[in-house]
């Protein structure tokens, strides 16, 4: 019943594209994903994780953990700095309330902040988000700092706390430092306590560059957890994908998966992730060589993933905001009540990025003079 004039348009067979693909999503792409997660975090080491369930892009991936954990009465823990589309995805949809911490302290991680925030009384059911390469600061916590988060959360654990720890991994591998975390939380927490189910939502719309395929993932990792275990999580997951959207696309799974067995996609991807680094390294130095922009604004820190902030010192953010769209032609994302701008360096063309912050240093100045 395919219809020629649709099939035509796909280089992959008809049976990999039209028919229904499980909840659960295709075998194959699962195994492979698992194994990829392997390869990218070898502290995983051989313990028993979850096969990741398919969900329709990482959104729908942590919308599906919120669906399947969440209830109104909850708390979600997460860094000050966060994706905005936490509240509909959270809070609009299931009624959880964001509870934040410091993201910075002194230009690093804030632990003490995370410390207190996921200690709180009573104990008992805490949600934790954390997602790094964060949206929108750019930062990565350096390997002595991701130590120190397990540690907390192991402590909190060991106080009798249930802990779900939901890592939102959509940049995962955009890292640009060394002595950044390079593997994913998932390595040390998915074999951490008894006490804490770590769940790692990720996707081939950042890691692939594959924006509009759809496909995300959701693996659940817990010390000690049995193959029936993550029998049933993997099932409830399946569950939840089926009653909210049925199943994700089986054309983006499949094309995908052959797509990884190119010869060529391993090289293309570094490629991708080379240009990226060179626009990332290409704002570091304009930073620096323009220390006259410190007057009006700073970075943020940021080490990784697509996007980095300022914070401006003394103008009103909106109207430098308004000024820079419309004399600058200009655009920024402006977070008001913080004072920041957060830039998308990722996808800024390498030389435009010296005359991105002379635009803001001028409209800047503009605005502090009126
Ligand atoms: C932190 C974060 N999580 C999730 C997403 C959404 O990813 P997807 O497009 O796969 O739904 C984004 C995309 O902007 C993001 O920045």
């Amino acid at each position: 019943m395919v219809i020629p004039s649709t099939a035509s348009l796909l280089k992959i067979d008809s049976r990999d594209a039209f028919p229904y693909a499980p909840s659960e999503g295709i075998k194959p792409l699962r195994n492979k994903w698992q194994e990829l997660i392997l390869a990218k975090n070898p502290s995983l080491g051989s313990a028993e994780y979850s096969l990741p369930v398919v969900t329709c892009g990482v959104t729908h991936g942590l919308s599906t953990v919120g669906y399947l954990f969440i209830d109104k009465t909850d708390d979600i823990i997460v860094s000050d700095l966060y994706w905005e589309n936490y509240d509909l995805v959270f809070t609009a949809a299931y009624g959880a309330r964001l509870k934040f911490f410091n993201f910075f302290k002194n230009k690093s991680f804030d632990i003490e902040s995370f410390k207190v925030a996921v200690n709180s009384v009573p104990v008992g059911k805490k949600f934790v988000l954390l997602n790094f390469p964060n949206n929108p600061s750019g930062y990565t916590p350096t390997g002595k700092e991701g130590a120190e988060i397990t540690r907390v959360l192991e402590e909190t654990a060991n106080a009798g706390n249930r802990l779900l720890v939901l890592l939102d991994d959509s940049y995962f591998d955009l890292v640009f430092e060394g002595g950044v975390m390079s593997e994913s939380l998932f390595s040390s927490l998915a074999n951490c306590h008894e006490n804490l189910l770590a769940i790692k939502v990720d996707g081939i719309t950042k890691e692939e560059y594959a924006w509009g395929f759809r496909v995300g993932f959701i693996t659940y990792g817990i010390k000690n957890g049995s193959r029936a275990l993550f029998k049933a999580l993997e099932d409830k997951t399946a569950g939840a994908v089926r009653g909210n959207i049925s199943n994700s696309p089986h054309s983006s799974q499949s094309i995908f998966l052959q797509a990884l067995n190119s010869e060529t996609h391993d090289k293309e991807k570094r490629a991708n992730k080379e240009k990226i680094r060179q626009r990332y390294l290409r704002v570091k130095m304009t930073l620096d060589s323009h220390p006259e922009y410190l007057e009006y604004f700073e970075s943020l820190p940021f080490n990784s993933g697509y996007f980095m902030c300022v914070r401006l010192k003394k103008s009103d953010p909106e109207k430098v905001w308004k000024l820079l769209l419309d004399k600058y032609d200009t655009g920024v994302i402006c977070f008001g009540e913080k004072s920041l701008f957060r830039i998308a360096f990722a996808s800024t063309p390498l030389d435009k990025i010296e005359k991105l912050f002379n635009n803001i240093y001028l409209a800047c100045k503009e605005c502090s003079r009126n």
